[in-house]
This record gives structure tokens, sequence and C-alpha cells, in this order.
């Protein structure tokens, strides 16, 4: 497998407060790499650093064999890398469509590519081709994170950051936006998933590691990662689900 996206000894902050210290990882095209870890474990941060919105105070960030370590986002986006951050971010009074062809901003290819690329996103996500003309703020919250990420996906990306899809999501919607991801795996991508909810992005995941005061606490296989005791240590008992049901 090709290797997308390589993290080594990322370290980063606010100001003088140091955050993300010293994280390695590797994703690879057609993998699911889940980040994993408490709330204030820095797995925004960590994440932002890696798309460009925050400069590392050291390490590097290579994609496709690229060193965009320093690069702003909008160096970063045209070679196929995308974030998508909490909380969606859409625009009230924009449309569904509106919003798919904003993700094209500064991309060649006129009409047709709106076109096409507008059908690999409803064939992804049917129900947005039935709300095209909904505003962003009358959709559900599932339809938002649909439409969130099928904004990023306008401009092909080959890496996406996906940070907390699930938050404020029934269970139900959470396992179609997951089945979302896995075909998008499918197609080729490399997709890092930040998520709170750990039995469910380890249960999508084929790697991920565990985030504790912005550091590796452990990296492996979803198996390998329940297994240990970082998860439960991350969680101090209180989200790790299953896991920490086991462990008492
Ligand atoms: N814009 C900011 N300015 C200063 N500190 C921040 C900012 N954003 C987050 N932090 C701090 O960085 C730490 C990690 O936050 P964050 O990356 O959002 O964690 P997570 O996404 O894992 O919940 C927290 O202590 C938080 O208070
Ligand atoms: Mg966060």
């Amino acid at each position: 497998m090709k290797e997308l996206l390589t993290v080594t000894d990322l370290s980063s902050g606010y100001g003088a407060v140091p955050v993300v210290r010293s994280v390695d990882f590797t994703v690879h095209a057609g993998e699911v790499f889940a980040i994993v870890g408490g709330n204030g474990a820095g797995k925004t941060t960590l994440l932002s650093t890696v798309s460009g919105l925050l400069r590392p105070t050291a390490g590097s960030v290579r994609l496709a064999g690229t060193d965009v370590t320093g690069w702003a986002p909008e160096r970063i986006v045209p070679l196929g890398l995308v974030h998508i951050p909490e909380g969606r971010r859409l625009f009230t009074g924009l449309t569904v469509a509106e919003h798919l062809r904003l993700g094209l901003w500064n991309v060649p290819g006129g009409r047709s590519v709106e076109r096409a690329r507008t059908e690999r996103v409803v064939d992804l996500f049917p129900v947005l081709g039935e709300r095209m003309d909904a505003y962003a703020e009358v959709l559900s919250g599932g339809e938002q994170q649909m439409l969130a990420i099928g904004q990023a996906l306008m401009r092909e990306p080959r890496v996406l950051l996906l940070d907390e899809p699930s938050i404020g999501l029934a269970p139900v919607i959470v396992r179609r936006v997951f089945a979302a991801v896995d075909r998008l795996r499918a197609e080729g991508l490399a997709v890092v998933l930040v998520e709170q909810r750990v039995g469910q992005a380890l249960e999508l995941a084929d790697r991920g590691l565990v985030l504790r005061h912005g550091r590796v606490a452990a990296t492996g296989t979803p198996a390998e990662l329940a297994d240990g005791s970082a998860l439960r240590t991350a969680y101090l008992g209180a989200a790790a689900g299953r896991t920490t049901e086991e462990g008492r």
C-alpha cells in the first residue's frame, strides 16, 4: 500500500503552551487510521497541525512524498489533503448545492467537473441529492455531517482528516456516516478519523493511536489497542465503553 501521510516527531501548541508532543504515525492509501483520546487530549490540535492550520514547533508532515511541513492549508489542499473540522462549520443561508460548489473553490474544470463530482457525492449520500436546494441550517445533524464530507469530496482528496464526525448523531446515523467512510477507503482514500466514540471508531479502523496529554500512549491495530491498558488510562474509565467495562 502506498504511504500517503507520514507524520514524524510532530509537536505543536498555542503560543508558548505545548499541546502535541512528538507524535508519529503513517497512513496508507485504502486505510482508516483512528485517533482516539479523551476530551482535551490534543486530537483537534494534532489534526490542525497536519492540515497546516497550526504551525508545528518541531517534526515533519509528508504528503505522498512531499514535505509540507509548515505549509499553509491553501498550499496543502491542492495536493489532496482536506480537513473536515469538528462541528462541521457549514454556512447559514447557503444551500446544499452551494456548499458543494464552494468545495470546488479554485478547482479548474467548470460545470462538467462540478456535475461529475456532485454525482459522486450524491451516489455516496443519496439524501443530499434530494435536498440540493435546502439551506444547511435546516438539515438534520446527520445530513449536515454528510454535507461537510461531501463538500470535502468535491476536491477529490487522497487524504481526508475527519474530526469527530459522530458528535451529536444517533448511533444509526453514525453507522451510515461510517459506512460512507468505509466506501471511501475501498476507493483508495486514506482517512484519519478522530473520535471520542472509541468502540465504533475502532470497529471501522485498520490501525490507530491513543492520544493522551498530547502524546502517543499506544499505537497499533484495534485489537492491540483494546488489549493494552492505554485506552483505559486515556479515558480514566469514563468513555472507553466495552474496554473499560472489561477492565473493572
Ligand atoms: N485555540 C486554543 N488556544 C489555546 N489553547 C487551546 C486552543 N485550542 C485548544 N487548546 C488547548 O489544547 C488542549 C488540547 O485541545 P484539543 O486539541 O482541542 O483537544 P481534543 O480535540 O482532544 O479535545 C486543551 O488543553 C485545550 O484547552
Ligand atoms: Mg477536538
